[in-house]
């Protein structure tokens, strides 16, 4: 393997068109409860407005040579964008900044998992949500059924907050930490 990681600017996403739709479908095929509902979920209903609504987006992909294997986006967003229409994501109250920042997507293609790839994009995307000294609160979440990246993510720090949806979304949140622990954590 010969591995390159390249963040990517906002005008420059459409390079993650595909792997955005492939995550989408990994998440539909894992999922028992309201499998449905990521009929309507992709690139473009997805990403490309997160990105628009967020303050500031973090796009990392990685290439195995010129070949796209795997991305990871986070941002930082107002607090207010996880109330909608669809779901309320966490309760407002329990935040105090105006502004959260949330691991949004992530995804190897399965031939590269278990290399520490993952471990590699979410390090990057935690250093990077971490810097933003208006934001105390991390968000992921994860779609049922997809029991590898909860555990995943529980290994690196986060813990399950609640459910939305029936079950259909778990959440889960972490703190920022003094700065020595974030250099331990992180
Ligand atoms: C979740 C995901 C991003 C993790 O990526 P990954 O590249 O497999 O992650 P890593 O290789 O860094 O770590 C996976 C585990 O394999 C282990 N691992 C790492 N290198 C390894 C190796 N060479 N041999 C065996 N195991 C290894 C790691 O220790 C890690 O275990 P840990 O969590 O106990 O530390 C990836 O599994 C994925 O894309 N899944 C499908 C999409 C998905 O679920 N996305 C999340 C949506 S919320």
């Amino acid at each position: 393997m010969e591995l390159h990681y390249e963040i990517v600017p906002d005008y420059k996403m459409e390079v993650c068109r595909n792997l955005c739709n492939e995550l989408m479908t990994y998440q539909k095929a894992k999922a028992t409860i309201s499998p449905e509902l990521f009929d309507t979920m992709n690139f473009e209903t997805r990403l490309f407005p997160s990105v628009h609504k967020a303050m500031h987006n973090y796009i990392v992909v990685v290439k195995d040579k010129n070949k796209l294997v795997g991305y990871v986006y986070a941002n930082i967003s107002p607090k207010k964008v996880y109330r909608n229409d669809f779901a309320t994501f966490f309760d407002m109250n329990s935040v105090q900044r105006k502004a959260v920042g949330c691991l949004s997507q992530f995804y190897i293609k399965d031939e590269y998992r278990q290399y520490g790839i993952g471990s590699k994009l979410f390090n990057m995307s935690m250093n990077w949500l971490t810097s933003f000294d208006e934001v105390d609160d991390y968000f992921i979440f994860v779609s049922n059924g997809n029991d590898g990246a909860l555990s995943f993510y529980k290994r690196k720090g986060f813990a399950i907050s609640h459910e939305i949806l029936d079950g259909f979304i778990t959440v889960l949140h972490s703190k920022k930490v003094s700065e020595n622990e974030h250099l331990t954590n992180f």
